[in-house]
C-alpha cells in the first residue's frame, strides 16, 4: 500500500466526517450542479460519502456513486450514511468507462491526487459531453495534516483545469470548515484567520469551480 493510502487508511479523521458532515458546505458546491433531477452523479474522492448521499437525498439524482482510494472511508460510509453506490479506486485511473456520468463532484479530494492533472483529465474522460462538475480546491495558503496537497492560486488551478481540457463555467467561493470543529488551539486560530482572509477577493480558502468539456480545445 502507498503511504498516502496508509495515512488514509490509519489516520484520518473519517470517524468525525461521519458524525459532523459540513452539509452546508457539501451541498453549496452541489447546488452549482443543478438540475440534478434524474441524473448519474460521481462523488471522487468521496471520503465517507456525504456529499453523494445528498446529490440523492435532496438533489435527486438517479444514480449516486462514490470512490474513493481508502477502505476505511468506505466501510465507514456503508455501515452509516446509506444510499450510495461505493467504489475503492485511484482517482488518477477511474474504474468506470467514458462518458457515463451527468454530474460530478470532487470536495477537497483532487488537491491530494498524485498528479492532478491526469486526476481531472479522468473526470473529464468519465463526464458525458454535456456534462457539468464542481470541484472544490483550496487556496495556496492552506495547510492540512494530508500527506500530499497541491496548493495553487486562482490562476494555478485555471491552468490546471486547461491543461485537462475542462473549461470554468462559474466560480463560487468555500470559506472552510467551522472555527470550533475540533479544539486544537493553533488550527482554531488558522480557521479564524482563514475565516476573515476569505472575504478578500482572490484569498477565498476554498474555490468551487463549475466546470465543463472546453469543446474548442
Ligand atoms: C480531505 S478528504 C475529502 C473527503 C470528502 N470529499 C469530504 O469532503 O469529506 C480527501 C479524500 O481524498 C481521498 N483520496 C486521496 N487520494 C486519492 C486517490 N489517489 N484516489 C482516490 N481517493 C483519494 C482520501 O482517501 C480522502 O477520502
Amino acid at each position: 500500500m502507498s503511504d498516502d493510502r496508509n495515512f488514509y487508511e490509519n489516520n484520518y479523521h473519517f470517524d468525525d466526517d461521519i458524525v459532523a458532515p459540513g452539509e452546508e458546505r457539501l451541498w453549496h458546491a452541489i447546488k452549482m450542479l443543478e438540475p440534478l433531477d434524474g441524473t448519474s452523479f460521481l462523488d471522487l474522492g468521496s471520503g465517507v460519502g456525504w456529499a453523494a448521499r445528498l446529490a440523492g437525498e435532496r438533489g435527486h439524482a438517479k444514480s449516486v456513486v462514490g470512490l474513493d482510494f481508502a477502505f476505511r472511508a468506505l466501510k465507514l460510509g456503508e455501515d452509516s450514511i446509506p444510499g450510495v453506490l461505493r467504489v475503492q479506486g485511484d482517482g488518477t485511473r477511474l474504474p468506470f468507462q467514458d462518458n457515463c456520468f451527468d454530474r460530478a463532484l470532487s470536495f477537497g479530494s483532487i488537491e491530494h491526487f498524485p498528479d492532478v492533472v491526469q486526476g481531472l483529465r479522468e473526470l473529464g474522460r468519465v463526464l458525458s459531453p454535456e456534462g457539468r462538475a464542481v470541484v472544490v480546491v483550496p487556496n495556496f495558503y492552506v495547510r492540512t495534516e494530508q500527506p500530499r496537497e497541491l496548493r495553487l492560486s486562482y490562476y494555478g488551478w485555471r491552468s490546471r483545469f486547461t491543461e485537462a481540457g475542462l473549461r470554468i463555467v462559474a466560480t463560487s467561493a468555500d470559506r472552510g470548515p467551522a472555527i470550533l470543529r475540533d479544539r486544537r488551539p493553533a488550527r482554531i486560530v488558522f480557521r479564524a484567520g482563514a475565516k476573515m482572509l476569505s472575504f478578500v477577493p482572490g484569498m477565498q480558502y476554498q474555490f468551487a469551480f463549475l466546470l465543463e468539456h472546453d469543446h474548442q480545445a
